[in-house]
């Protein structure tokens, strides 16, 4: 074990700090379930395996007393096969719950709409920085105004099909407070998350942990072409830092961005000052990356790797059964009925998979990354040589993709029911509109 730490080849899902303080109230409703840390290990072909899930409930006689906790392990055979897949269900609602509400709707929905809101009331439609911008901003505000009546509101769709049920959103909100925008940069995600290590030899300075991790490897392509592309737009328009500190309405955008639109946090010491250049690329380059590449990452691959329920349920409506009780005894007796009657239920199952399959579909209008809706967005020709080269980067990496998950060492790109990773397959070069189930295609903006 000491080893397998040494060398880097243990890492954890882990789902427990965020969920604990909300595990008495949501088994107060339908939902039974538990706080998961899942431990996995590296195995010699690049994938992950599980090796223990750890199912935790608060302590009865309060939080001080700590948590009381289970460990599974993987079994194979008899009623120990049946309960580590019920644990991997309960570690599967976890994660799914967490997705939805975190990772989807707060890191790229919730936390874009400020910046929006405060580009077009502080930065003139002729500003450099509104123009860079506008095209990833496109159908945001219509689809959170459209969530915000049937998906996010009190007794919607999304309160009736995760697991954390009427405290989803105060939960999304409460770990709002943790978010660290500097932190959405892809490069500072994956060292954060341990995903990476710092390499001074390698680009952005990190080496991926798992060298076969295809949303890191492509996404780093994908980071590196928009850092490169907003690099060269803004050194056209920027050529010094005090450029930025005099331009007041870029001041005006940033200190509304922070105070009003992100007030919550204005007192966080994260947030870039906006007194350079660098911190002016940065920004936007983070921006870009949430609405665009993150967004598709998260988005649009929930129908299908995720469209059928046994494999990644949603919630979870009794506990694991104990041994000696009726229920252990049909977890000996019919496995599949037990398993059936402890994932979500059937109604929710429709409405939920319904939900998925609508939000994994691309629109017939989808305006893909480094596509232009608008030939005559400026007439500088810099920045238009400079979008030009990002095109072509952008073609470039489609091809690499295509080529990368060809490769048969690379198991974790196409997974046991050889799916291969598409979702940030750029596809820049579809203008066909026909939109769809395509499972690939990074729109500018989050358009669903
Ligand atoms: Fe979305």
């Amino acid at each position: 074990m000491l080893q397998a730490i040494q060398n880097m080849r243990l890492f954890i899902l882990d789902h427990h700090d965020a969920l604990m303080p909300y595990i008495s109230r949501i088994n107060s409703t339908n939902t039974k379930t538990y706080a998961s840390r899942t431990i996995l290990f590296l195995q010699d072909d690049g994938t992950l395996k599980p090796l223990a899930i750890e199912l935790s409930l608060p302590h009865p006689q309060g939080e001080q007393h700590g948590a009381v906790s289970k460990v599974f392990t993987p079994a194979q055979e008899g009623v120990s096969a049946s309960v580590w897949q019920l644990a991997k269900a309960y570690a599967a609602v976890n994660d799914s719950g967490y997705h939805q509400l975190v990772s989807h709707w707060l890191y790229t929905h919730a936390v874009i709409e400020p910046f929006i809101i405060t580009t077009n009331r502080q930065l003139s439609i002729l500003h450099p920085i509104h123009k860079l911008l506008k095209p990833h901003f496109r159908d945001t505000m219509h689809i959170n105004a459209l969530a915000r009546h049937t998906l996010i509101n009190a007794g919607g769709v999304l309160e009736k099909t995760v697991f954390p049920g009427k405290f989803a959103l105060e939960m999304s909100s409460v770990i709002y407070k943790s978010w660290v925008f500097t932190e959405q940069a892809l490069p500072a995600d994956l060292l954060k998350r341990g995903m990476a290590v710092p390499d001074s030899s390698c680009r952005h300075g990190l080496r991926l942990v798992i060298e076969d991790y295809p949303f890191a490897v492509d996404g780093i392509e994908i980071w590196d072409a928009i850092e490169t592309w907003v690099t060269e737009y803004c050194n056209f328009y920027y050529t010094s830092n005090d450029m930025v500190e005099d331009d007041s309405e870029l001041q005006s955008w940033w200190k509304e961005v922070r105070n009003e639109g992100h007030g919550d946090l204005k007192d966080r010491h994260w947030w870039p000052e906006m007194k350079t250049k660098e911190e002016l690329i940065q920004s936007c380059t983070i921006i870009i990356w949430l609405a665009s590449a993150f967004h598709a990452a998260v988005n649009f691959g929930q129908y299908p790797f995720a469209g059928y329920l046994p494999n990644r349920p949603t919630v979870s409506r009794r506990f694991m059964p104990e041994p000696g009780t009726p229920e252990y005894e049909e977890l000996k007796s019919d496995p599949d009925l037990a398993f059936l009657k402890t994932i979500t239920a059937q109604f929710q199952t429709l409405l939920g998979v319904s939900l998925i399959e609508v939000l994994s579909r691309h629109s017939t209008e989808e305006v893909y990354l480094g596509q232009c809706e608008n030939p005559e967005w400026t007439l500088d020709a810099e920045p238009l040589a400079a979008f030009e080269r990002f095109r072509q980067k952008l073609l470039e990496i489609e091809s690499n993709i295509i080529e990368r998950n060809k490769d048969k060492r690379l198991k974790n790109r196409n997974g046991p029911v050889k799916m291969p990773y598409t979702l940030l397959f750029p596809n820049t070069s579809d203008y066909s509109r026909e939109g769809g189930l395509t499972g690939k295609g990074i729109p500018n903006s989050i358009s669903i």
